[in-house]
């Protein structure tokens, strides 16, 4: 049997998976997505082309790779029709390179009504989520009133709808929230609009393959390996994640198994990614969170608003304490450190390498993460020249590679990938 390799975010999200994946899918012949929906935003650079990917997996702009939408993935037909057309447009054959799992759970438009009818019901606590009602499907699911991708074939599919929906609307008039006029609610036209685009959409998603993914999977596997593409990260992971500001899957490595359908013992490597700095969109507890002009400065070279929802967002410097959990937890064997050129004109650079909670010195994640945090910094001399620049290991300056052989030790996990830049060539692979 051959090997699930997983790539996985480590931090909140954002950490730049959109780039690896196609990077690596040219290694593989078949690109899984395992849970999250579209609140995900994986951007692509190549050719001079951008892309955002929401739903579907970043192996879809290689010929001859074949993308699965897992079944632990939510899964909006709006939202995935409008992600495929602008595919089509651009000239991917998206039918031949796609397939979606059956036991998929389908976002309806009141999920994401109801998204936002938690967030205003909330006021101080929001999470800041990005509206598209991952967790109010994700509730489904659990609260088994989900409905499933398999599910559009079955005759009395509308009736099932309607079922759901009304007592969506039930719930959503508990909170009182209005959502026939909400401007706020997060739908692109009137409710008999967005219902009719959703059973449109439904007809659309008819056209794809769907498949039972365990099976899928596991066929694959007798010759050929996958790679798991990951959404969030594991500091967002609903268990491990800094609850209750998380997102509402397992975003890290065990997800894999229960989104795909596979046992433990199929997963091979485990592909780490992280950001060179920190970065969080929605609310929450950030330790390192740099609320001064030189979080606005890596805001700024860094691009850091986000792809879904445009947001700006939180910049800190690494969280060292933060990231070795999330190794631990997922069994990174592989980490790829992106973005370290936005630090290029730093003349001191910070990283976390432990916390002081309640004045006493830890290198472990408390328990509430939101108890006051010190960050104590080790602080390391810049290397102050454009690395984008740098095509080779052998020409990265010492002070670079000083700081990448401190991280490696810190973590007990190799740095292998070093990306320098958002296209597929700025790589440098060690
Ligand atoms: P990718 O895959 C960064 C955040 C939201 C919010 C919280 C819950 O592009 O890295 P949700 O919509 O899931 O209810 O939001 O999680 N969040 C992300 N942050 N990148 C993402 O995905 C995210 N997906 C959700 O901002 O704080
Ligand atoms: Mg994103």
């Amino acid at each position: 049997m051959k090997k699930i390799d997983v790539i996985l975010g480590l931090q909140w999200g954002d950490e730049g998976k959109g780039k690896i994946v196609d990077v690596l899918a040219e290694r593989y012949t078949k690109v899984a997505r395992f849970q999250g929906g579209p609140n995900a935003g994986h951007s692509l650079h190549f050719d001079g082309k951008s892309f955002v990917l929401r739903s579907i997996p970043s192996g879809i702009f290689r010929d001859g790779t074949t993308n699965i939408i897992g079944n632990g993935v939510v899964f909006d037909p709006i939202a995935f029709r409008k992600e495929c057309l602008e595919l089509i447009a651009a000239g991917v054959p998206i039918k031949e390179r796609l397939v979606l799992g059956r036991k998929a759970h389908i976002i309806l438009p009141t999920h994401r009504l109801l998204d936002a009818a938690n967030e205003a019901a909330a006021k101080k606590g929001k999470i800041g989520s990005t509206l598209k009602g991952i967790g109010p499907c994700y509730t489904d699911k659990i609260s088994r009133h989900g409905l499933r991708i398999g599910d559009i074939l079955d005759p009395d599919f509308k009736a099932k709808y309607e079922k759901l929906r009304d007592r969506h609307i039930a719930d959503i008039e508990r909170l009182d929230y209005d959502w026939k006029q909400n401007p706020v609610a997060p739908l692109s036209g009137s409710f008999e609009d967005e219902e009719k685009a959703f059973f449109d959409a439904v007809e659309f998603v008819k056209e794809f393959k769907t498949v039972n993914c365990e099976y899928y999977i596991n066929d694959v596997l007798q010759k050929e390996s996958i790679l798991a593409e990951g959404a969030q990260g594991t500091m967002l992971d609903v268990d491990y994640g800094s609850y209750p500001f998380v997102t509402s899957s397992t975003t890290s490595c065990s997800g894999a198994c229960s989104g795909l359908g596979v046992a433990p013992q199929q997963i091979g490597s485990v592909y780490g990614i992280f950001k060179a700095y920190c970065t969080r969109v929605g609310s929450g507890p950030f330790p390192t969170e740099l609320l001064d002009e030189t979080g606005e400065h890596l805001r700024a070279v860094g691009h850091e608003f986000g792809a879904v929802t445009g947001r700006p967002r939180r910049c800190g410097w690494l969280d060292l304490v933060a990231l070795k959990y999330a190794c631990i937890i997922d069994g990174v064997t592989d980490l790829i450190m992106m973005k370290s050129d936005c630090l290029d004109d730093f003349e001191t650079i910070k990283v976390c390498t432990s916390y002081k909670v309640n004045g006493v010195e830890t290198n472990e994640v408390p328990f509430d993460i939101s108890t006051p945090i010190k960050p104590v910094y080790t602080e390391f001399k810049g290397w102050n020249c454009d690395l984008t620049q740098i095509s080779e290991e052998k020409d990265l300056p010492k002070e670079f590679t000083d700081y990448v052989a401190f991280m490696e030790s810190y973590l007990g996990v190799p740095i292998k990938i070093i990306s320098l830049g958002p296209d597929r060539k700025a790589t440098i692979f060690r």
